[in-house]
C-alpha cells in the first residue's frame, strides 16, 4: 500500500506474532437471535455454548456477544440495569462461566460488550440519582435546569429521535440521554463513575475475558459548558438527530483520557483487547489508537484503543474506486504501529447481502478475509442472510417505533440465525414464535442447506478462513499497490518473498487485469483453484480471484 512515496508499509513485525487479536478473526453474535435453548423464542447464553462448535468449524478466533446483562431491554439489552450480572432471559452467571470455559477449551476468546455512556433508568445508580438532587449520585448523571423559558437546556439531540432532554418532575431538572430517555448518560467527568465502571471491568476481566467492544466509545464525554450544537445546514428530513452537528455531544477531546485509562486498566491484565464502537471519519478515528507525540518518548507509544473499530466499508458506496480510495486514506491514516481493522456489517446496519447483493456478497468476503488488519464478521452473514421484512406489528426496534417508517429499524438485520431445514430453522424449539420473524426464504440460507452445497457461501467463508489462517502473508503482510480499474479492485499482500494478490470484480461483466504469473489460491465461485495463470487475468462478473504470484 503506498503511503506517501509509494514504498511498501513496514509494520513493527514485533508484536504481531504472538498477538491474537491481530493474528484472529471476530464474529459477532447477537445473543437474543444466535440459538434459544430454553424454548422462549429469545437465543441466549447456553444456546451460544451449543454452537460453539459450529464456531469453531467455521474458523473464527474470538466471539464478540452483544450485551446480556439484566436489562429492561428497552434498548435490548444496551440499556443495562446490572455490570455484573446475566439477565434471567439470557441465563445465568454459572452458564456464562460455562460458556467462556467452552470458548477458552476450543482455543477461540470471548469479547464482552461493554456498555459505558449510559445506563438503564432501572439501574439502582440512577434511581438514587433521580431521588432528590442532593442525593450523592446526582452528579453521576447530567441533569440540568431547564431554560428561561421552561424549555429543554439546549438543542441537543438523541440518536433516537427528538431532545436528548427527558424531564424530571419530582427533582426539577431534565436528564440527558443520547439515545432513549430509559437510558441516562453517565456523567465520565465524575471520577467516582469511572471507578464503578472500572470496577465492572474488572469483575469480567477477573473471571477471564479476552476484551471488551465499547458501546459508543466517542460519546462519553459532552461539553461541560453545554452549549448548544451548530444547526446542520443540510438537515433534509429524516432522523431529527441529524438536524445539528454533533460538535458538543461527540469527540470531545476529554474522552482519550478516558479510553487511555480503559487501555491502562485491560493491559494490567495481560493479553486483553481494547475495541471502540466509533463512527467518525477516518482522521478523527485513527486518534482513538492514543499515539502519544513521539517526543513524548513514551513506550508502548499507542495508549488507546488496540481497535477502534472500522465502519467505513459499510459506509462507502461499493464501488471499486471508492473502496481502493478508502483503503489507501485508512492505511495512510494509521499511526506508526497501529493494527487495522474492517467491519461489514453488524446489529445496527442493513444486512451485507441486502445492501449489495447475494453476488458481491461473496466479493466482499474476499475482501474482509484478504485485507490487512482483523476482520469483525456478523452472525449470518456467512450464510448470505438477507434483511428480515418486518411487518409493522412485529416492530421491537425502539428507534423504528420512535420514528416509524423513515429507515430507523434495526429489526431486519436481527432476526434468528438459520441452522436446520426444520420449523424456526432450529433456533428454537417447533410451535415457538421467534422474537423476529425469520427471513422469509430461509430455507435457502440455512447452515444445513450450504453445508450440502460445496460452492455455498458458507463453503467459501470456511475456506476464506481456512486459508487466512495457514497464511503468514494475509495475516501479517504489507498491503500495496491498491488500485482501480474499470470496476476491479486489485491489492497485493506481501510478506518476505511471497505475494498475494486479489482482483475483486465489483461490476457483473467479464473484466481483464494485468498481473503476475501466478496460482489460483481462491476463486469466489470456488472452481479453479491451483490453475495456473500467466501475466494476464480474466475475471468473471462478480468474481474475486487469490492468486499466489510465482517466485521472480
Ligand atoms: C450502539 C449499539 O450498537 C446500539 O445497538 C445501541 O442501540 C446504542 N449503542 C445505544 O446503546
Amino acid at each position: 500500500m503506498e503511503r506517501g512515496g509509494g514504498s511498501q508499509i513496514e509494520e513493527p513485525m514485533r508484536e504481531t506474532a504472538a498477538v491474537w487479536w491481530r493474528n484472529g478473526v471476530i464474529y459477532q453474535v447477537y445473543p437474543r437471535s444466535f440459538q434459544d435453548s430454553n424454548a422462549d423464542g429469545v437465543g441466549d447464553l447456553r444456546g451460544i455454548l451449543a454452537r460453539l462448535d459450529y464456531l469453531a468449524g467455521l474458523g473464527v478466533d474470538a466471539v464478540w456477544v452483544s450485551p446480556f446483562y439484566p436489562s429492561p431491554m428497552a434498548d435490548f439489552g444496551y440499556d443495562v440495569a446490572d455490570y455484573t450480572g446475566v439477565d434471567p432471559l439470557f441465563g445465568t452467571l454459572a452458564d456464562f462461566d460455562e460458556l467462556l470455559a467452552g470458548i477458552h477449551q476450543r482455543g477461540l476468546k470471548l469479547i464482552c460488550d461493554f456498555v459505558p455512556n449510559h445506563t438503564s433508568d432501572q439501574h439502582p445508580w440512577f434511581l438514587e440519582s433521580r431521588s432528590s438532587r442532593t442525593n450523592p449520585k446526582r452528579n453521576w448523571y447530567l441533569w440540568r435546569d431547564s431554560a428561561p423559558d421552561g424549555s429543554v437546556p439546549n438543542n441537543w439531540m438523541s440518536n433516537f429521535g427528538g431532545t436528548a432532554w427527558t424531564w424530571d418532575e419530582a427533582t426539577g431538572q431534565f436528564y440527558y440521554h443520547s439515545f432513549l430517555r430509559q437510558q441516562p448518560d453517565l456523567n465520565w467527568r465524575n471520577p467516582e463513575v469511572r471507578a464503578a465502571m472500572y470496577d465492572a471491568m474488572r469483575f469480567w476481566l477477573d473471571k477471564g475475558v479476552d476484551g471488551f467492544r465499547m458501546d459508543v466509545l466517542w460519546l462519553l464525554i459532552k461539553d461541560d459548558q453545554f452549549r448548544s450544537n451548530p444547526v446542520n445546514p443540510h438537515y433534509r428530513g429524516g432522523n431529527t438527530f441529524w438536524s445539528v452537528e454533533a460538535k458538543y455531544t461527540a469527540d470531545q477531546p476529554e474522552t482519550q483520557e478516558i479510553v487511555r485509562e480503559m487501555r491502562s486498566l485491560l493491559d494490567s491484565y495481560g493479553d486483553r483487547v481494547l475495541i471502540g464502537e466509533i463512527y467518525l471519519p477516518i482522521p478523527e478515528l485513527v486518534r482513538y489508537y492514543g499515539a502519544a507525540p513521539a517526543e513524548s518518548g513514551v513506550t508502548p507509544h499507542l495508549l488507546g484503543a488496540q481497535m477502534p473499530f472500522n465502519f467505513h466499508l459499510i459506509q462507502t458506496q461499493w464501488q471499486a474506486e471508492l473502496i481502493a480510495d478508502l483503503i489507501r486514506r485508512y492505511e495512510a491514516a494509521l499511526p506508526a504501529g497501529a493494527w487495522p481493522n474492517w467491519v461489514l456489517g453488524n446489529h445496527d446496519q442493513k444486512r451485507l447481502a441486502s445492501r449489495i447483493g447475494a453476488a458481491q456478497a461473496r466479493v466482499a468476503a474476499v475482501l474482509l478475509l484478504t485485507l490487512r488488519g482483523t476482520p469483525t464478521m456478523y452472525y449470518g452473514d456467512e450464510l448470505g442472510m438477507p434483511d428480515a421484512r418486518i411487518a409493522p406489528e412485529d416492530v421491537q426496534d425502539p428507534a423504528e417505533k420512535n420514528q416509524p417508517g423513515i429507515g430507523q429499524g434495526r429489526d431486519p438485520e436481527r432476526s434468528p440465525m438459520l441452522w436446520q431445514n426444520q420449523e424456526n430453522a432450529g433456533f428454537t424449539a417447533h410451535g415457538v414464535k421467534t422474537w423476529l420473524p425469520l427471513v422469509w426464504d430461509w430455507p435457502r440460507f440455512t447452515v444445513e442447506t450450504e453445508d450440502t452445497d460445496p460452492r455455498s457461501l458458507l463453503a467459501l467463508y470456511r475456506r476464506l478462513l481456512r486459508m487466512r489462517r495457514t497464511s503468514q502473508t494475509l495475516v501479517s503482510g504489507s498491503v500495496a499497490n491498491v488500485r482501480a480499474e474499470d470496476g476491479v479492485l486489485s491489492y497485493v499482500r506481501t510478506y518476505e518473498a511471497d505475494r498475494i494478490e486479489v482482483h475483486l470484480n465489483l461490476t457483473d461483466e467479464v473484466r481483464w487485469v494485468e498481473a503476475l504469473p501466478g496460482r489460483v489460491l481462491l476463486s469466489s465461485f470456488l472452481d479453479t483453484e491451483g490453475m495456473v495463470l500467466d501475466g494476464w487475468r480474466s475475471l468473471r462478473g462478480n468474481e474475486a480471484l487469490v492468486v499466489e504470484a510465482f517466485h521472480a
